[in-house]
């Protein structure tokens, strides 16, 4: 799981004036919106006990921690401690993380890292998005699975023929055609046409002779997948967007969003929303069976196919990733789990005046490596725990 990036909380709409418990990346994180609209992102845990602001409530854009009632302000700095009355002064280390948010494509997104703006890599892009001339409709989906493999289902074309044969699949034609992987600082796409049945129900009534889907997919780095279909000789479109995001390292939401430019009234928005999950039915069992879960280190440790190119692309972006010492070192973290709170970095960690002015140390990064090739030392690591006494 990668830190420095952006990752979407979900549908704005869901992100409200009561503050909401998430998990991403393994960490306890708290939501809110403000009366000024503005989304609030941070760490879940009080600085003082460890309990769970999200268990707290809003008073003049504050979050006050329901425990011993601390509040805490939209930077995360502890602004009141009422145990210590009003005349004495708050100490500069009570503050939380509290980390960069913003909105797009309908959905609330946080920065979940140090960088400072002008470093951070963009909020993935969604190619195609065109909501004057398509209608969208929004979902989610949770899955037994790592990111990773959630993702790399999603840019696999031989599989549909199998697991999706019941749907959009054809198992009479599995052969993928060649195709040509294009690849960007952020990501990679490619144009294919692949052979399909007859579509059944509503949109099979506008389906012309050819049983060809023709598709426009890729990936944006981390965890953004998009497919185009063109449908019925180039009459119907469709253009899907998953966010797999990581809750931890063994489960999955996808946050999606789906537009069409047919059948556009309202009327017709819950036949999409059934058949976009039914493909995630359908991918659920086969993710879910994947051994060992995470992808394997090494490129060599599965057998590819020209058909897994888009795959390979994306283990090489998420290698490239890995360099830089953005991976959470999850055996390190599961070693503390339990006993020391880590916490991913805000930006406000690397400002001069805020430097170690942070009760919880960082999560610990597997190292990167530097451009001449030795390992990159981690900021700001926990010291090893002792083990506890029996
Ligand atoms: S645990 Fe939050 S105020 Fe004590
Ligand atoms: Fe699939």
């Amino acid at each position: 799981m990668y830190k420095n990036f952006w990752y979407a909380c979900g549908q704005s709409t869901s992100i409200t004036a009561k503050p909401r418990k998430m998990k991403m990346l393994g960490q306890n994180l708290v939501a809110y919106r403000r009366e000024d609209g503005e989304a609030l992102v941070m760490s879940d845990l009080c600085i003082h006990r460890g309990g769970a602001l999200s268990g707290g409530w809003i008073e003049d854009g504050c979050l006050r921690c329901p425990y011993h009632g601390w509040k805490f302000d939209k930077d995360g700095k502890c602004v009141e401690i009422p145990a210590n009355g009003k005349t004495k002064t708050v100490p500069s280390r009570a503050r939380v993380d509290a980390y960069p948010t913003a909105e797009k494509y309908g959905f609330t997104w946080v920065f979940l890292g140090e960088l400072p703006e002008e470093e951070r890599p963009p909020i993935p892009d969604f190619p195609g998005w065109d909501t004057e001339n398509f209608r969208p409709v929004y979902g989610e989906y949770t899955w037994a699975g790592n990111f990773r493999r959630v993702v790399e289902n999603s840019l696999d074309p031989a599989h549909a023929s199998w697991v999706h044969r019941n749907s959009f699949g054809n198992n009479q034609e599995p052969e993928v055609p060649d195709f040509t992987v294009e690849t960007t600082q952020w990501g990679s796409a490619a144009e294919m046409v692949l052979s399909s049945p007859k579509l059944k129900g509503l949109w099979g009534a506008k389906r012309e002779v050819r049983n060809e889907i023709k598709l426009y997919t890729g990936y944006s780095m981390p965890n953004l997948t998009y497919i185009h279909m063109t449908l019925a000789n180039g009459k119907m479109h469709n253009r899907l967007y998953n966010i797999a995001v990581p809750i931890d390292e063994e489960t999955t939401i996808t946050h999606w969003v789906i537009l069409r430019d047919f059948f556009m009234s309202p009327f017709f928005d819950r036949d999409t929303h059934r058949r976009t999950m039914k493909i995630f039915y359908e991918d659920a069992p086969v993710v879910a069976s994947q051994r060992p879960e995470l992808i394997p280190e090494h490129i060599s440790g599965e057998l590819h196919i020209k058909a897994d190119a888009l795959q390979i692309a994306y283990r090489k972006h998420c290698q490239s990733i890995e360099a830089q010492g953005w991976s959470i070192d999850m055996d390190q973290f599961r070693t503390l789990e339990g006993k020391r709170a880590t916490i991913i970095p805000c930006p406000g960690r690397r400002s001069e005046e805020k430097k170690n002015q942070w009760v919880f140390p960082e999560v610990p990064m597997t190292p990167g490596l530097s451009s001449d090739g030795p390992a990159v030392a981690p900021q700001n690591q926990p010291t090893p725990t002792a083990p506890l006494a029996k």
